[in-house]
């Protein structure tokens, strides 16, 4: 398959595929689909040499071979990181083992699930804040700009203390990091994500508080406190980890209901399938694709990789493959038996993922409650992210009709 996109030309996403070239993920569930067929581990020469496996067993093997592979990157850009810290910039996503389980063994205890169920009000109130607030013209809303992205932001502020009044600049971050990896952008030091966190900071240091960047300044690891190098990039992996995935499954979620009337209806007529639906929704629109980068010369699926490729690892692909999945590319919204690969797998798997489903499973219950009824709006343009994480960016929605 190839694929023309406005900005650039024919694409054959076997050989020279390129994953921030906007018609990836616009077209992504058909591209999976053709190269499982006949590539089932694609190439390309960009970002320095670049794997694409788009089948569950080999996604699942590389997520867990930390001997072939490390997580030193884990989003593919031109500039492969500097000199393996052991911990990586942003641990634990960056660390591998041994290190690796120390710096995620940190985290668990603010994301456990009885911890996590505490934020339920605050998120609930903020959906409410956010549907009573809609900025509907004629009738139509963009629920990705007013809606979806904004409840992650929300919370992940609060829960680390930082100014939820910052969202725009989060959102700027990760539209330079996550989008556009790699690309250089005129930035004045004070720009920047590390220079932003060093000022909350030196905020928490001064006056300690009962959030997350002061439980990070004070947790011990073998009896010592973080150096604030690490503490630092494990607030970076929360900012960026917890937003845009999430913003991406919202909306997704919510595109999904806006074009299969029935699965929506069926969701408002019977509330109590919604936990089932959303294991279903993130299934089958599954934003997260992370990357590692070969540690050693070696065999994939018969291809060559070599020391310093990147390989990519498409969950969302993993998710829609046939062997693993029936009707894999269809939503059963009351799918019985689904072992999906979202959170990812491995040593890595998502440890927000108690927070991910709570934020899921309210957005979509205070948007239906609301607005039980809506339709993408006619003559309106859906877009898509670019980059690693898969969702709309405009989702223009004609609601009450
Ligand atoms: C629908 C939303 C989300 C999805 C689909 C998702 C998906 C993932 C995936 C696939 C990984 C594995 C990465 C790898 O193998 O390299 C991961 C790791 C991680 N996620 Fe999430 N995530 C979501 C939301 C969140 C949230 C809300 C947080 C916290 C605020 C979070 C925190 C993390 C952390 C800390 C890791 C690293 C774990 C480790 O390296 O041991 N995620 N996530």
């Amino acid at each position: 398959m190839s694929t023309t996109s406005d900005d650039r030309s024919v694409i054959d996403w076997a050989t020279e595929f390129d994953h921030t070239n906007p018609a990836y993920n616009e077209n992504a569930h058909a591209i999976w689909s053709d190269l499982r067929q006949r590539c089932p581990v694609a190439h390309t020469d960009r970002f320095g040499g670049t794997w694409l496996p788009v089948r569950h067993a080999d996604v699942s093997a590389i997520a867990h071979d930390t001997e072939n592979y490390t997580s030193q990157g884990v989003v593919v850009s031109p500039h492969k990181p500097e000199a393996a810290r052991p911990w990586g910039g942003a641990p634990p996503i960056t660390s591998d083992p041994p290190v690796h389980a120390e710096a995620r063994r940190l985290l668990l205890p603010p994301f456990a699930p009885k911890v996590i169920e505490g934020w339920e009000d605050t998120t609930r109130t903020l959906c409410r804040d956010l549907m009573a607030n809609l900025p509907v013209v004629d009738g139509v809303v963009d629920a990705a700009a007013h809606y979806s992205q904004h409840i992650p932001v929300k919370v992940i502020a609060a829960m680390l203390g930082v100014p939820e009044s910052d969202g725009d600049l989060f959102r700027q971050f990760i539209y330079r990091i996550l989008e556009h990896p790699g690309e250089e952008f005129d930035l004045a030091p004070e720009d920047t994500l590390e220079y932003y966190l060093d000022q909350r900071i030196a905020e928490h240091e001064a006056e300690p508080r009962d959030d997350l960047i002061s439980y990070l300044l004070n947790v011990e690891m073998n009896g010592q406190k973080l150096s604030r190098e690490h503490a630092r990039g494990s607030v970076v992996l929360l900012l960026l980890a917890g937003i845009d995935t999430t913003w991406s499954a919202i909306g997704s979620a919510l595109w999904h209901l806006a074009t299969h009337p029935d699965d929506r209806r069926r969701l408002v007529a019977e509330p109590e399938l919604m936990p089932i639906a959303i294991e279903e929704l993130l299934r089958a629109y599954a934003p997260v694709t992370m990357a590692r980068i070969a540690a050693k010369d070696h065999e994939l699926g018969g291809c060559p990789v070599k020391e310093g490729d990147w390989v990519l690892l498409p969950f969302p692909a993993a998710n829609r493959d046939p062997e693993v999945f029936d009707q894999a590319e269809e939503v059963v919204i009351d799918r019985a038996r689904n072992r999906h690969a979202a959170f990812g797998l491995g040593i890595h798997r998502c440890l927000g993922s108690n927070l991910a489903r709570l934020e899921l499973r309210v957005a979509l219950e205070e948007w239906l409650a609301a607005v039980p009824e809506f339709s993408l709006a006619p003559g309106g343009t859906v877009r898509w992210s670019t980059g690693q994480i898969r969702g709309p960016r405009a989702l223009p929605l004609a609601i009450g009709s």
